[in-house]
This record gives C-alpha cells, structure tokens and sequence, in this order.
C-alpha cells in the first residue's frame, strides 16, 4: 500500500441547540463532501459526559443532531451517520492514547482551561482527557480528513501528535504486520499505521462570532440568546437577531483588508459568504460602499432562505424518532465493523493475546 484510503470523519457534541456556527464550521461542509468522498458523521455522545454528567434529555439532543445531519442533506445510505456511544471501540482506543499523549501536551490544551475555568480541580477527568477520545474518534477508522471549525485545531494537531508517537513507538512491530503504510513527515520517511489527519478548516466562516460582540465565538453556552442564530430558530427569530446585531457606523468597505479592526463588520460579511457559498471579496464587490441598512436585510433574505428548509425538515424528522433511530442503528452497526477490524489491528500490534 502506497497511500491511506481518504476518508472524511467529524463529529458534533449533542449538548444545547445547534448554531450557525456549527452549520456554517462543520455541518455545511459535511454535505459538500459527502459528493467525492467516503465520510462518516458521528454525534459524539461520550463526549458530551465531559461537562455535565447527568443530561436531562439526553436521547433528544442526539435526535436532534441526527436530525440537523439528515435535513442539512447528508445521506445516511451512501455515509455513515451514527452516534459514539454505540462504537464502544473509540472507548478501547481512548485508553490506548492516554498511555500515548503525554500530560505536558494535555496541559496546553486552551478548550480544556477555558472550559475548565477557574476551579480546574473540580473539572472532571474526562474533560481532561477529552482530546485523547477525540484523536480516538478519527483514528479508529484511520480517517484522513477531518471538517471542522477553527476551534478544533488544536486537537487536531495533538491528534496527529498522537499518531506520530504511536507510529514511532510502535514501527518495528507495525513493520512485519504487512499494515503499514510508508509515510513521509517533514522529510522523514516513517512507516505509519496511522495517517496525519488533515484538518479541513478553510472557508470563509471558519470561526463565526457572537453576534452581539465581535471578539467572542459563537457559542452555544452563551448566555444570551441574541449572540447566536440557533437552526431551530423560525424566520422571525432569525431577523431579529440580525437586525440586532452589533455593527459599526461605517458603510461596508469594498475590499477584504477594510475589514480589518472592525470584528462585527467581517462576522456578518463572513456568514453572507458562507450561506451564499461566495467569498467575502465577492460579497464586498455586491456591498462595498452600503450602510449595514441595505445588508442587513440581505443577509437576512438569505439566512431565511437557507435555513427555513432545514428547520422545517429537522422539525419533520423529530416527530419520527424511531427513524432517526434506525438511521444509527444501521450506521452503528456499519460503523462497528469498521472500527472493529483496527482495534484487532492495534491488539495485535501492540501484542494482546487473543
Ligand atoms: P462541537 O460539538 O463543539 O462543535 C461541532 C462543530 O462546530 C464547530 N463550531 C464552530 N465553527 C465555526 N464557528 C463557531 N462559532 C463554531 N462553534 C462550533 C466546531 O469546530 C465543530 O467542528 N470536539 C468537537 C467534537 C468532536 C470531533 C471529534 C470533531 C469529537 N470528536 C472528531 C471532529 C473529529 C466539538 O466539541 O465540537
């Protein structure tokens, strides 16, 4: 074998409302991928034990991502869309690469000590470890491309860190497998089991920010409920936040560089590209020169046009939980077999008797 097979891997936290954030960083990329690739979509239920162990409608929320999958367009035939919890190798490999990653790379995680907060003692090891699952996710499956926002990259890179140390830990047992695949990294030739995931990041929403203020991201633990356009909102919701939404008073300038210092201004020309598949220079040459008046209820005219279908498909498929069900059972079970035949790779790699 020359090459790793690409494959295309993410996965989505079933905690809170999906945001555009979340459609515009990951989810809409995933159905653009979806036509030239083999990927897998996964609702990452063991992760969302990280934060808060006990969730009051756990099964709805990972529903409810099912959904917004499904309504965004992704195929569940041709794909695979399952959730986490019913792949329990990602849990076997998980503890493979805690005993990998090192505890100096875990401090460095900046999602951990923002979500951590101040009183990090009281923060559960899980949280901790999260990054470790999550190299898990991807690598189980030796997955090659992996769609996400910018605020995943940092886990990416400790992921390809945790795969170059497995593939240097482990070459001269890789070796006689017959499973490798022969790598270069930087200018070093290595014989890897696992690829260097690549992070599909670019675009021009890669980081979509709080609509009341330009240097936060868009979150779904926010408190305000303005700062964010959620894909259940209806058309009236979605207008008035954007009417709401901070700006400043200058017209829109006619080139990508005048959006430099004005966060608020690039925020909202960013998503009109997203949702309108452009980039931001083609929105600035239709806007250059309008007050936020005129863009306002542009970008408001779009996001309708593109959400109100999704939203009314996700609140299609919710009234029938027994297919969204089926849909990952089915996935689970396609996706198991796969991640079974790795783990049986790895056991043998690393020497368990069997
Ligand atoms: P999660 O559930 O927090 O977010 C899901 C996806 O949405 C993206 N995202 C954003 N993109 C742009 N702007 C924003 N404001 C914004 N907010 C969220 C995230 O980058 C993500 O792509 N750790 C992951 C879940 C995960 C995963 C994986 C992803 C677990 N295992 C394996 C990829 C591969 C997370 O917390 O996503």
């Amino acid at each position: 074998m020359s090459e790793f097979k690409p494959l295309v891997f993410s996965g989505v936290q079933p905690t809170g409302n999906l945001h555009l954030g979340n459609y515009l960083g990951a989810i809409r990329k995933f159905v653009a991928l979806q036509d030239n690739n083999d990927c897998m979509y996964c609702v990452v239920d063991l992760h969302a034990l990280t934060a808060q162990l006990v969730h009051e409608d756990m099964r709805g929320q990972i529903r409810s991502i099912t959904a917004a999958f499904l309504a965004a367009g992704i195929d569940p035939k041709r794909h695979i869309v399952f959730n986490q919890s019913q792949v329990p190798q990602h849990a076997e490999l998980a503890w493979i690469f805690n005993c990998v990653a090192r505890i100096g790379w875990m401090n460095r995680m900046t999602q951990f000590k923002d979500k951590a907060g101040k009183d990090r003692e009281q923060a559960s090891l899980g949280l901790y470890a999260y990054p470790s699952l999550m190299a898990a996710d991807i690598l189980v499956y030796r997955a090659t491309h992996v769609p996400v926002g910018e605020d995943q990259k940092q886990h990416l890179e400790l992921t390809r860190d945790i795969a170059m140390k497995f593939n240097m830990d482990f070459m001269e047992k890789i070796r006689p497998t017959g499973l490798g695949v022969d790598i270069t990294v930087g200018d070093e030739p290595v014989h890897a089991y696992f690829p260097m995931v690549e992070p599909l990041i670019d675009g021009p929403a890669p980081r979509v920010m709080s609509l009341k203020d330009g240097s936060k991201k868009m979150s779904k633990s926010d408190p305000s409920d303005l700062s964010r356009i959620n894909l259940m909102d209806d058309s009236e919701a979605i207008s008035r936040k954007i009417r709401k939404a901070k700006t400043d008073p200058d017209a829109l300038p006619s080139e990508v560089d005048g959006l430099k210092c004005r966060p608020e201004a690039d925020n909202l020309v960013g998503i009109f590209a997203a949702l309108a598949d452009k980039t931001k220079a083609e929105v600035l040459t239709e806007f250059g020169g309008q007050q936020f008046s005129v863009f306002k209820p542009a970008l408001v005219e779009l996001a309708v046009e593109v959400l109100a279908p999704i939203n009314a498909e996700m609140r299609r498929l919710m009234d029938d939980p027994g297919h969204i069900d089926a849909v990952l059972r089915d996935g689970g079970e396609r996706a198991r077999a796969r991640a079974e035949k790795t783990m049986t790779e790895i056991r043998d790699i690393i020497g368990f008797v069997r």
